[in-house]
């Protein structure tokens, strides 16, 4: 049995993206179980893990060394990418954390550029501001997968630096269901349900003085709700 096995759905949706023979920064480690079944696997050569907090950090410090991989996994405590620098990793995991904390790290590394590299993202929130975030910001999304972790339905993105910044409307469709439609589980459907279901709420906020937002919010929920009632 693999290491990867052993991890829950929605880590284990993470680990399945990540490229092999890479060398992998798991921000916002944790306990570290994610970057350490990898190696333990020899699906990821070593890479960094690294969280802002002490507590996070020294779990996964125990883990990685539990599992006798200290000359393979550097562990750092430091904010988003700046305990790393760009030449050590090649594929990046950003998981468990809201959309814009996710894309604010990404912004904020510092590095020159992100050509190459794979980010794999896992929103717990505000999923449709990390996707634009990414297509305004060079970023191409190849992937989405959805998983299902304690009763809650999430997605997994992969995506590229393509270095073409896309102008795209906060009510364009693609900002809220991504690369999801091509995904025929049952998890993504039920997300995919959940998203359609958080507009029409929005859209019954925006019917008390908002007409504006009301017509681009119906507009909105017109074209994609028979793109997910098709699937
Ligand atoms: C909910 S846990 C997720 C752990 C793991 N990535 C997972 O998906 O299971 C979020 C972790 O991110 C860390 N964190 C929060 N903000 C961070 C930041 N700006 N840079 C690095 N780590 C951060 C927290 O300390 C915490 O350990």
């Amino acid at each position: 049995m693999k290491h990867i096995d052993n991890l829950d759905s929605r880590l284990k949706t993470i680990a399945l993206m990540v490229r092999s023979e890479t060398r992998l920064a798991d921000v916002g480690c944790d306990h570290g179980y994610l970057i350490t079944s990898l190696a333990c696997d020899g699906i990821i050569t070593g890479g960094v893990a690294c969280d802002i907090n002490k507590g996070p950090l020294d779990n996964a410090i125990a883990e990685v060394a539990k599992s006798g991989l200290n000359d393979k996994i550097s562990c750092r405590l430091g904010s988003g990418l700046e305990p790393i620098q760009e030449n050590e990793v090649d594929d990046i995991a950003i998981a468990g954390m809201g959309g814009e904390l996710i894309a604010s790290i990404i912004e904020n590394s510092g590095w020159k550029s992100f050509e190459g590299k794979h980010l794999i993202l896992q929103p717990m929130s505000r999923a449709p501001y990390l996707r634009r975030w990414l297509l305004q910001n060079g970023f191409s999304i190849e992937k989405e997968k959805a998983c299902s972790s304690a009763g809650h339905d999430y997605t997994v993105i992969s995506a590229v630096f393509i270095g073409e910044n896309k102008d795209i409307d906060e009510y364009d469709p693609y900002v809220y269901i991504g690369e999801l439609f091509k995904d025929s589980s049952d998890e993504a459907e039920r997300y995919l349900k959940r998203t359609l279901s958080e507009l029409e709420k929005q859209r019954k906020g925006a019917s008390f003085g908002n007409a504006e937002r009301e017509k681009a919010l119906t507009q909105l929920i017109e074209k994609i709700a028979p793109v997910i009632e098709r699937r």
